[in-house]
């Protein structure tokens, strides 16, 4: 089984792939968060930082492009190529307003006949090979046949399916009908993501779909970082290990940003998936999101650890 890291806008960046990998590992590939090509073909020093060999050592990385622009995916993949990288991955699943209004992400997959002149252009001319994440549709999910039939026209080195459409944001439930029938009609191999939070989870999509040797995982990996070493068959994180991780990413993030501000609403925001693995979390949770300067969630921080080491639940 090939187990992928999601990309997580925000939060899963170089700092905290580098924590995940050193601390826990178990990914055969770390997704990057999307970047957005800009007119001049600038990247942003946040995109550079993210896909810069040197903070990213070890780790097979896939760099993720958000466009529906043919001319700036192929001049961004072409950077990308400068920098190493030898795949990148077209983002067809961001289900944003924002996003969705410019008819990118997954409100691409609303214009099928633009979406298929910029396949043409870009699997036609990328020295790079191409991966695409994608949802199943705008608003029903029997619209992938026919977007399924035009992917298996392009040669893609895979097919990630994130079995929602648009309008469910992150709402209902994967659609595992429509993903039953990509898995058999795709030409492209296919990968598998959508709401596996635990092993269990991954055990009774396994039965489901025993012929899927790949999946990606990502929220799931927010409350769990071992989670893709359980489903592995290895041990739980233990508290020394969660420790060492949540050090890891702190210092990572007072190292590279200003302002105790910033830094703290990045660990709340990992925190706001991760404090439940732990004991007296809803507590220590709203002591967190109280904090408004770094010397005062360290204090938060190590007591919340203190208080693991009597009634342990990890
Ligand atoms: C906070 C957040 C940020 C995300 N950022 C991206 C992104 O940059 N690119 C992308 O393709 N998907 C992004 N996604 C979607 C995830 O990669 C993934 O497809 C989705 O969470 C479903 O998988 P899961 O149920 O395992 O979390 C994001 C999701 C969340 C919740």
């Amino acid at each position: 089984m090939k187990i992928y890291l999601a990309p997580l806008e925000g939060i899963t960046g170089w700092i905290y792939r580098g924590a995940l990998r050193e601390c826990f590992g178990g990914f055969d590939k770390y997704f990057v968060p999307f970047i957005r090509p800009n007119q001049k073909g600038h990247l942003s020093s946040r995109e550079k930082n993210d896909i810069s060999p040197a903070n990213n050592q070890g780790a097979y990385t896939v760099p993720q492009i958000l466009t529906n622009n043919a001319e700036d995916f192929l001049r961004t993949a072409e950077k990308l190529e400068e920098y190493g990288y030898s795949e990148v991955n077209l983002n067809l699943g961001c289900p944003s307003k924002t996003v969705v209004t410019k008819g990118r992400g997954a409100g691409f997959l609303a214009y099928p006949e633009r979406l298929e002149t910029f396949l043409d252009t870009v699997f036609g001319e990328c020295r790079i090979r191409i991966s695409v994440k994608t949802r199943i549709g705008i608003e029903d999910g029997g619209e992938f046949k026919d977007l399924l039939q035009m992917f298996n026209s392009y040669p893609m080195e895979e097919l990630i399916i994130h079995p929602r459409v648009q309008k469910d944001f992150y709402k209902n439930v994967p659609n595992l009908e429509a993903f039953a029938e990509a898995l058999s009609e795709s030409r492209n191999p296919v990968c598998y993501n959508g709401d596996l939070f635990s092993a269990e989870d991954y055990h009774r999509f396994h039965e489901m779909f025993p012929d899927v040797e790949c999946i990606m995982l990502g929220r799931g990996v927010l409350s769990n970082p071992a989670l893709a070493r359980e489903i592995r068959g290895g041990k739980s994180a233990d508290l020394t290990e969660l420790r060492r991780f949540h050090d890891l990413v702190y210092a990572g993030y007072c190292r590279e940003m200003s302002g105790d501000r910033t830094i703290l609403y990045k660990m709340k925001e990992m925190w706001s998936y991760m404090a439940p693995l732990l004991e007296d979390h809803k507590k220590y949770g709203k002591k967190i999101k109280k904090c408004e300067k770094c010397a005062v969630y360290e204090d938060v921080i190590d007591e919340f650890f203190e208080k693991q080491q009597g009634g342990e639940k990890i």
